[in-house]
C-alpha cells in the first residue's frame, strides 16, 4: 500500500467519529466488493459508513487531497457493477443515512436520506394516502440513493415513468468537497441547467447524494392484475405491440418467456398456468373500480387473437401478491436452471419488441446458449439473460451479450434501459452514442471531478 493511502486512512480515522471507518479486516470489507451483477468481487481497501453529510464531505475532501478513489455504495443490489471498487480505495456507504426526513401531503413531496430502503419509503407515503411509483422489483432491499444513482425503472415505469421523473431536488457533495443543492420543491422550475436530471442516473460518478426530494402522487384506489398465457414468446411479443398500438397504456405489461417459465416451474411449482410458452402480466389502476376492470378486459380482448386459454384475473390482494412474488424474484430464480447468468436490460422502440425477442433467442441458439427473456415489454425494456453453467463458457457468453447489445442498437434502442452502464457495458457505450457524445460526457465528468477520484472506471472505458 502506498504512503498516500496510509496517510489518508490515518486522517479519516482521526477526523471521522468512532465507528464509521472499517479497514484492515478483509472479512468485513469483502461484502462491499459484491453486487448483483455477477461480475466478480472487488473489495475496497476501506469502508466508511457515513451517518451524515459532514461524514461524506470529510471523506471526499481527504480522498481528493491524497488522490484516493471513492466508490459510493448503497444496498449493493445494482446489476451493472456500478458500486464495485475496481481500483480499490474507499467504499462510501450511505446505508446508515436512512431517515425519512419529511412526507408532506400538502406539497406532495417526501424528503429522504439516500439509505432509506425503497419499501420503507413506499409504506410510509402510503400511510398518508400517497404513492411513489418507481420500483425496480427489489424494493425490499434497494435504497433510494441507489435508485437515484441508476435512474431505476421497473414494471410501473410503463404508466408512471422512471425515478428521474420523480426527483425534484437533491443535496449532494462534489468530489472536491463542495456541498450543492439542486432543484426545487415546486413541481415546476426551469432556472439554470437541470443538474438534478444530470445527477439522476450518473451512476455515482459526479457527486454523492446526501438528500433526495421526491414528488408524490395520490395513491390510486384500485388495481387489477391479470395473467395471459401464449403458445410462444413471439405471440406474446406481438400482443404487446398490439395493445400499445391501440393507445392502451396499462400500468404494467410484463413478459415472461418459456425459459423464464421453466425457472419459475422449478422454484414455484404450480404457481402459473401449466403448458404456457410465454406469459404476459398485465396491471391497470385508477380510482374508479369499474374503469380499472374495464381497462384490463380491453387489454384481454386486444390480445385474445394471440393468446391461449383463459385470462386469469387476480381475485384479491393475496393473489396479486402471489403473482408478483414470482415475477419479482425471477432475476434470482433463473439460477435454478443454470447457476450462472449475465443479465442484460436492453430497450428497443415498442414496434421492435417482437424482433428483439426473436434476435436474442437466435443469438443464444447460434452459440449453443439458453437465453431467458423477460421484463418490461411495454417499455420495450427486455431482460435478456444469457444462462450458463461453468466459467469456461464465459467467452461464448460474452459473445452472445455483445451480439444482443448490437442488435438492440441496430433496432434503434439502447444497451441499457434501467440497470446502468457501470462496469458491465462501458465498452459498448460508444457503439450506442458515438465518439463525440462520449467525449463530451468525459469532459462533463472532469468538470465535476477534476482529479477523477469518484467511482473511476465506470460508464466510460479507460481512455
Ligand atoms: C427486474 C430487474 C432485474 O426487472 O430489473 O427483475
Ligand atoms: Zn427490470
Amino acid at each position: 500500500m502506498s504512503g498516500a493511502w496510509e496517510v489518508a486512512l490515518a486522517e479519516l480515522q482521526a477526523r471521522l467519529p468512532a465507528g464509521r471507518l472499517l479497514a484492515g479486516d478483509g472479512d468485513a470489507l469483502e461484502p462491499y466488493g459484491l453486487d448483483e451483477s455477477d461480475l466478480g468481487c472487488f473489495p475496497p481497501g476501506a469502508v466508511v459508513r457515513a451517518e451524515n453529510e459532514e461524514d461524506v464531505r470529510i471523506v471526499l475532501e481527504v480522498a481528493s487531497r491524497h488522490r484516493v478513489p471513492v466508490v459510493p455504495v448503497g444496498a449493493r443490489s445494482g446489476k451493472s457493477g456500478g458500486s464495485l471498487a475496481i481500483q480499490g480505495g474507499i467504499a462510501l456507504s450511505t446505508e446508515r443515512m436512512n431517515r425519512i426526513l419529511e412526507v408532506s401531503g400538502e406539497d406532495l413531496v417526501a424528503r429522504v436520506e439516500p439509505g432509506v430502503i425503497l419499501a420503507t419509503l413506499q409504506a410510509e407515503v402510503e400511510k398518508h394516502g400517497l404513492f411513489y411509483p418507481p420500483d425496480p422489483n427489489s424494493l425490499e432491499t434497494c435504497t433510494i440513493g441507489g435508485n437515484v444513482a441508476e435512474n431505476a425503472g421497473g414494471p410501473r415505469a410503463l404508466k408512471y415513468g422512471v425515478t428521474r421523473e420523480y426527483v425534484l431536488g437533491l443535496r449532494a457533495v462534489l468530489p472536491t468537497g463542495e456541498v450543492i443543492r439542486t432543484g426545487h420543491r415546486s413541481i415546476k422550475g426551469v432556472a439554470g441547467y437541470d443538474l438534478t436530471a444530470l445527477l439522476v442516473g450518473s451512476e455515482g460518478t459526479l457527486a454523492i447524494v446526501t438528500e433526495v426530494m421526491v414528488k408524490l402522487l395520490p395513491r390510486p384506489r384500485h388495481v387489477a392484475t391479470a395473467l395471459v398465457a401464449f403458445a410462444d414468446v413471439d405471440a406474446a411479443a406481438r400482443a404487446v405491440s398490439r395493445v400499445l398500438a391501440q393507445g392502451v397504456i396499462p400500468r404494467c405489461l410484463e413478459l415472461m418467456d418459456d425459459v423464464s417459465l421453466a425457472a419459475i416451474a422449478r422454484t414455484s411449482p404450480g404457481r402459473f398456468p401449466a403448458g404456457a410458452g410465454a406469459l404476459l402480466l398485465v396491471e391497470t389502476d385508477g380510482n374508479d373500480e369499474e374503469q380499472v376492470f374495464d381497462e384490463i378486459v380491453r387489454v384481454a380482448d386486444l390480445v385474445a387473437a394471440d393468446a391461449r386459454g383463459e385470462v386469469l384475473v387476480a381475485r384479491d390482494e393475496a393473489q396479486r401478491r402471489e403473482i408478483w412474488e414470482v415475477r419479482r424474484y425471477l432475476s434470482v430464480n433463473l439460477k435454478a436452471i443454470h447457476p450462472l447468468k449475465l443479465s442484460e436490460d436492453v430497450a428497443v422502440p415498442r414496434s421492435k419488441i417482437p424482433e428483439m425477442v426473436a434476435r436474442a433467442k437466435a443469438i443464444g441458439a447460434g452459440l449453443g446458449l439458453a437465453v431467458a427473456t423477460y421484463g418490461h415489454a411495454g417499455d420495450g425494456n427486455l431482460h435478456c439473460n444469457v444462462l450458463f453453467d461453468t466459467a469456461a463458457e464465459r467467452p461464448r457468453v460474452d459473445q452472445a451479450v455483445a451480439a444482443i447489445l448490437r442488435a438492440a442498437v441496430e433496432l434503434g434502442g439502447t444497451i441499457t434501459g434501467e440497470h446502468g452502464v457501470g462496469l458491465a457495458k462501458r465498452d459498448f457505450l460508444e457503439l450506442e452514442q458515438g465518439k463525440e457524445l462520449v467525449a463530451l460526457q468525459r469532459r462533463l465528468k472532469a468538470v465535476f471531478d477534476p482529479l477523477g477520484i469518484l467511482n473511476p472506471g465506470k460508464i466510460f472505458p479507460p481512455a
